[in-house]
Order: structure tokens, then sequence, then C-alpha cells
């Protein structure tokens, strides 16, 4: 189980609109402090609802990518080209040393050699360094409520496909390199528009597209985080100069299972018809995997790491974050999966839930028993 929800994790980290750079909205927010800001990304999944806080925020945005992904986004932003896969030449557009920034917002990798690099052309030219991590680099989960001083995954080699232990290596380059101009954020679940995730994809894609589901009938402890919310955070950072670790998890209040699946229901007024059933019989009959086979469900009393759906995101909040309103973040999560507004990684779609014909043996089997 605790590798699975690893692999899970790791899945979900490879895991992804119209830009808002109307020259009127852009320039109402000039007066203020409009920072240059250099976005390593921003056009996947994070990228993008980041991009766009930052523009709200009325900071000059400059985006660094391959320019393969998503194209289409953000046609009025500066965007220079590079490969960071291909080391340090892959950063020759970005030659120019007189060019700087305030902020570096680096929003994808798992490589700490990427970092490094960046770091290493970037160090002189920017005075704060923002890294998007995860919650992924928490050396196990079995404590409630745990806070950004909690120990980390040990470990010191670069391992392809071990995202846990990569991000915290990738940490350790941003805290060396920029030791008092750090900001390093751990997500947790992030749902939204673009996520390739399970909440979109198989969550309410079964609310929506089938006559009958099965549920748990159970209200542990659920966490996830709209890329709007992080995106906002982000901005704080930059406008504020935050620095440190927060943990980025939500909803604003404290959610059950059960509250997040009717909810959902509800909010998008879905006729499907849910069977509440036992978790013994989910677990034990049929051999269910929570949070795996059963994405966001993690039954905290007999689980090993019950900590892992209630992590503490007091820092944050102090440091203001704020949230977006669930039945909003239901809506645009969906929308986004039906206009297949998401980048599926290769293999992700294997990685969560069950198949129809698993879910109707279940439900036959259910119903044959009452
Ligand atoms: N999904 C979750 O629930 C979750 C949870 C916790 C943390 N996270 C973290 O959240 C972040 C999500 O990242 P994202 O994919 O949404 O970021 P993003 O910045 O929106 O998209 C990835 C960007 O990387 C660029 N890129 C890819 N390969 C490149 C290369 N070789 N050289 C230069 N640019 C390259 C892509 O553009 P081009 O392809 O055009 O180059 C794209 O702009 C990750 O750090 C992940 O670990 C996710």
């Amino acid at each position: 189980m605790k590798n699975k929800r690893r692999e899970f994790i790791r899945n979900l980290g490879i895991s992804g609109i119209a830009a808002l750079s109307s020259p009127t909205v852009f320039s109402r927010f000039k007066s203020m402090s409009s920072l240059r800001v250099l976005v390593l990304g921003g056009t996947n999944f994070l990228g993008p609802a980041i991009v766009k806080s930052l523009l709200r925020g009325g900071h000059q945005v400059t985006l660094f990518n391959r320019g393969i992904t998503n194209r289409h986004l953000f046609p009025n932003l500066k965007k220079i080209k590079g490969d960071r896969e291909k080391g340090i030449s892959g950063y020759s557009n970005l030659g120019n040393p007189n060019e700087d920034w305030d902020v570096v917002i680096d929003v994808w990798p798992q490589n700490p050699q990427l970092v490094k690099d960046a770091v290493h052309i970037l160090k002189k030219r920017t005075t704060h360094y923002v890294f998007i991590s995860s919650i992924a680099v928490y050396a196990n989960y079995v404590k409630i409520g745990m806070d950004e001083s909690s120990p980390r995954r040990k470990g010191t080699n670069y391992e392809p496909g071990h995202y846990n232990l990569n991000k915290v290596l990738c940490e350790k380059v941003v805290e060396e390199e920029f030791p008092d101009n750090f900001t390093i954020l751990r997500p947790g679940a992030i749902v939204g528009d673009r996520d390739s995730g399970p909440f979109g994809t198989y969550v309410l894609n079964r609310l929506m597209n089938r006559t009958e589901i099965l549920a748990p009938n159970a209200n542990d402890p659920v966490q996830f985080i709209d890329a709007k919310d992080i995106g906002r955070f982000v901005n704080t950072c930059v406008a504020h100069s935050k620095k440190g670790y927060y943990n980025l998890v939500g909803p604003a209040t404290k959610m059950g299972y059960k509250e997040m699946i009717v909810g959902a229901k509800e909010t998008l007024k879905s006729p499907v018809k849910i069977l509440w059933m036992d978790a013994e019989f989910l677990i034990t009959e049929m051999k269910l995997e929570p949070f795996m086979q059963v994405p966001f469900w993690i039954p905290v009393a007999s689980d090993p790491e019950p900590g892992f759906h209630q992590i503490s995101n007091e820092n944050a909040i102090k440091a203001g974050l704020t949230f977006t309103d669930y039945r909003e973040t239901v809506k645009t999560s969906y929308e986004s999966f039906k206009e297949k507004r998401f980048i599926l990684e290769e293999g992700s779609e294997l990685v969560f839930g069950i198949s129809a014909k698993r879910e109707n043996e279940i439900i036959a089997k259910w119903k044959g028993r009452s």
C-alpha cells in the first residue's frame, strides 16, 4: 500500500486558458510594484494557473520552455525558447547577462540537475527563486498535522522515476544556492483546470457518465488544492516576498470523503445513484485498494499513514493562502475534463481507479448481498 501510494504521488507529480494579458487590465495594475518574473515552464497544468495570477497581479511575465506544450497559450507574453534536458547549452537563449528578473518560478522539474543548471545560469540574475515541490518529500505520513519541519525522505542519488526523493534533491539545490531567497511550495493533490489526475478524469467523470457508482460509506478526511489557489499564492509570495517552505493543501474547511462525493454530485446536478458500501466489503471481500483504486479515500482507522490527508496548511494560510469555493472547483474540473483541456502523461491512465467492468461486478455482488 505505502509504495503504491508513493507511486501514485509520483504519477500525479509528473502529470497538467486564454492569456489574461489584455493591455487595459495590465496597465491598471502597472502602478503597483510590477515585478519582472521568469517562469520556467508555464504551459501545462499548474503553470497556466500561476502565469494567470501573476498577470492579474500586474507583473511582467516571461516564459522559458521549448515552445511545444500548449503553444496557443499566452500569445502576448515574451517567450524564450530552450530545452532544459540539453544541460547548460539548453539555456543559450537566456544568454543575455543584462537581462535579469526579480523572481524566477521553477514549476515542473523533478531532476535536480535541471534545477542546478537553471540556478547556474540565473543565480546572479534574480533575487528570489520559487520552486514547486510536493508533499511527496516527506519521509512518512504517520503523524497527523504534519508541518513543513517534518522530516524529508533521505537519500542523495537522483533516480529517474523516484519522484519523492528527486523532489527532495531539487529542494536541496535551491536551498544551497539561494539560502535566504527561496520559496519552496509543497502542494498535495492538485485539481482544477487542465488536471489530468483522478479528480476530473475519474471521480467526476463517473459521477456524470454512469447511472450508478460504488463508494465507500465513509467520511475519512480528504485533502486537495485547486491549481488556481496555488497560482494566487505564488503571486502573494512574489508580491510580498514570502520566503521559506509552505504546504499547499485544502480545501478551505475540513472535508470528508462522503462530503466530497455528495458535494460534487449536487454541484453537477448529477442523477447518478451512489451505492454506499461498507469499507470492510470493499477492502476485504472485493480486495480494493483505498487511494489507488478508490482515489482520495484513505480509511484513517486502518491506514498505517493516517496523516497523508491531514497535513497542516497553517503556515501557508498565515502567509495568505486562500481557497476557491469547492463547487467552483468541481465545475471547472469537470468542464476541463469534458473539453479535454488536460494532457495525459504516458502511462498515467492506468494508475488510478478501477475499470467500468470491475465496478459493475462489485455492484452486482453488493446487490446480491442485500
Ligand atoms: N499534479 C499534482 O497533483 C501535483 C501535486 C504536487 C506537486 N505537483 C507539482 O506541480 C508541478 C506541475 O507541473 P506542470 O507540468 O503543471 O508545469 P507547467 O509549467 O505547467 O508545464 C510544464 C512546462 O515545462 C516545459 N518543459 C517540459 N520539458 C521541457 C524541457 N526539456 N525544457 C524546457 N521546458 C520544458 C513545458 O513546455 P514545453 O513542452 O513547450 O517545453 C511546460 O511549459 C510539478 O512540479 C509537480 O511535481 C503536482
